[in-house]
């Protein structure tokens, strides 16, 4: 297979921004046209200007880019840059390009135009509607209304690229001016190209209109960007890349899910802090790309230190989770198999038996990033604001993928027969249910419950999740296990303790009351100034009254409803 076609042309790019000059812009020195740089031919950057741009061949790449992810557009920039192309021949007016990347549309965007021929004009709220290669914006053109009005009364050709027009759409006048001026480029060639996040294409465009999505950045996307941040840094600083080739590989893989922008940000102030870019670093990086995903309040970025072998019993579930390992290990043999990325389990069952347990454990033992939702935070008291909030959380886990996106206490966020929210719960509900449809991206998500009467019918129907487990109390063998394993954690050697008269003493207790009971016997021996035995032990136990006990209609009823319906974990 080909990968690259190399052509003798020799393309110059600007020093800081790497953008390509132009046979038509202007001689030195040169201005560049997208970052406004003034520099001399001696700072042009010469390069054998690719047709197509390299292809990553490390391994992590070619299991992501074989993949179909989200969609045809994940992977190369260079397939969605054909894709707009066919589209604008194809006479699609108006092109919906989400990303939250407006400065990596806008260059793919660049090169688009260059490639057509045509001109291109930018419009951003702050500045209006300017052609990029010329220095000034349209005059009144700040207001979208007049940067309209300008395109309609234009005879030309062009892209007309609007950056963040999306929240002006909801005034539907000019929504019904945007259709109109769109329907100019059936006849002319060109298009009006709208990025962002969340634009809604006004309906009466549909039937011209696409929607496509610019891909995350690549692997290496980011090892580009070291190296640009490190070439930039070194001509004003001396400064030192202290790292291993494996720290490099850990630094990258960090690194994703995160914009170039960002990533920029945070590598640019690795490397000024102490003037080397070094494995210390990999901390910050992390750091910061936690606050990023957790900005929005919604998803918390969690750090995983369970394994599979911290939790006892739930072996059914174990295995279903051991024979899909596979899956995310080696995804292009199990893509060239047939096999889907699996979609998601709920875990239905008793409290403390060790559910959410399990989502941090799946995290671990899948390798991947664990995102936590945490549904109390969804609800906000301005309208619609919950359904953005939730859509923006969606977003942030598709950016992160492969990942574990983990919904504790399910219920709670789509809880059903709440009339009092005004339908919000059921409208978030409604965008959750396509979302796991349409979802972009490989996201697992474990979701937990333990209330099964207020979790919505719709939630539960075949198909949704790909199954639904029921974690029941553990038996006397799981909870000699569950003994065995609490104790060793907090430095005791369970062999010198009697786990089956342990397990006897605890018939109906949960995993979390198991611990509870060995914590509070520390607590006595400790202040006691005496050994932990298991009769202190015991005795704790005797003291409490399960839940089991104390709401045992619950369980009753819970199990009840579970058979039949789930599969049992244990
Ligand atoms: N099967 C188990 N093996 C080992 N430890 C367990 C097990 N089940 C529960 N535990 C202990 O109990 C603690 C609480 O369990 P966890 O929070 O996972 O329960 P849960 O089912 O999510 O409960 P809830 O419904 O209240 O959220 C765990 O952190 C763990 O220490
Ligand atoms: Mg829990």
């Amino acid at each position: 297979m080909k990968n690259r076609t190399r052509t003798s042309r020799t393309i110059e790019k600007c020093p800081k921004c790497g953008y390509e000059r132009q046979p038509g812009d202007l001689a030195p020195p040169y201005e560049c046209p997208h970052c406004g740089v003034v520099y001399s031919k001696a700072h042009v950057k010469k390069e054998k200007a690719d047709t197509m741009p390299s292809k990553d061949h490390s391994p992590i790449q070619k299991a992501k880019g074989s993949r179909h992810r989200t969609g045809q557009n994940r992977g190369m920039d260079d397939d969605l840059l054909k894709e707009v192309k066919l589209l604008i021949r194809s006479r699609y007016s108006l092109i919906c390009l989400e990303t939250e990347e407006e400065e990596r549309a806008e260059s793919l965007l660049r090169h688009l135009a260059d490639q057509m021929g045509l001109p291109l004009f930018i419009w951003i709220p702050t500045r209006g509607l300017q052609r990029a290669d010329l220095g000034k914006a349209v005059y009144g053109s700040i207001d979208p209304k007049m940067a309209l009005d300008h395109i309609e009364i234009s005879k030309y050709p062009a892209i007309y690229h609007f950056q963040g027009l999306g929240p002006f759409l909801e005034d539907r006048v000019l929504a019904a001016q945007l259709v109109q001026v769109a329907r100019r480029f059936t006849e002319v060639e060109g298009a009006i190209i709208l990025t962002g996040t969340d634009v809604q294409i006004p309906r009466p465009a549909r039937a011209h209109s696409a929607r496509l999505t610019l891909s995350a950045p690549r692997r290496q996307d980011y090892a580009q960007l070291v190296r640009q941040i490190y070439r930039d840094l070194s001509r004003r600083m001396h400064i030192r890349v202290t790292m291993s080739r494996d720290d490099m590989n850990k630094l990258l893989n960090n690194l994703h899910g995160l914009t170039l922008l960002e990533a920029e940000k945070i590598l640019t102030k690795a490397f000024i802090v102490d003037a080397k870019l070094g494995p210390d670093d990999l901390k910050l990086v992390m750091q910061a790309k936690k606050a990023i995903i957790e900005r929005e309040g919604l998803l918390e970025y969690f750090p995983v230190e369970r394994s599979m072998t911290d939790i006892a019993g739930l072996t059914r579930l174990k295995a279903w989770l051991a024979e899909r390992k596979s899956i995310i290990t080696q995804p292009e043999r199990a893509q060239d198999y047939g096999l889907p990325f699996p979609k998601g389990i709920l875990l239905l069952g008793v409290p403390g038996a060790g559910k959410s347990l399990c989502a941090k454990a799946v995290a671990t033992e899948w390798g991947l990033p664990l995102l936590k939702m945490d549904p109390s935070n969804l609800y906000n008291k301005y309208i619609g604001e919950s359904e953005k909030n939730f859509k923006r959380a969606m977003a942030v886990a598709e950016r992160m993928s492969p990942v574990i996106l983990w919904i504790d206490e399910i219920e709670k966020a789509f809880a059903s027969g709440e009339s009092e929210d005004g339908g919000v719960s059921d409208r978030v509900l409604g965008i959750f249910l396509s979302w796991m449809q349409d979802r972009r991206g490989d996201i697992f998500i474990v979701a937990t419950s333990n209330d099964v009467t207020r979790l919505p019918p719709e939630l539960l129907r075949k198909g949704r999740f790909d199954e639904v487990f029921f974690v029941d109390l553990p038996d006397a063998d799981v909870r000699e296990k569950i003994f065995d394993i609490h104790l060793s954690r907090r430095g005791h050697d369970p062999s010198a303790f009697d786990l089956p008269s342990l397990a006897a003493a605890t018939e109906g207790f949960s995993g979390a009351e198991i611990e509870q009971a060995i914590v509070s016997a520390m607590y006595t021996a400790f202040s006691g100034d005496a050994l932990l035995t298991t009769e202190l032990v015991v005795g704790e136990a005797r003291k409490t009254r399960p839940l089991s006990q104390t709401r045992a209609e619950y369980i009753q009823d819970l199990r009840h409803w579970a058979k039949g319906r789930t599969v049992s974990a244990q």
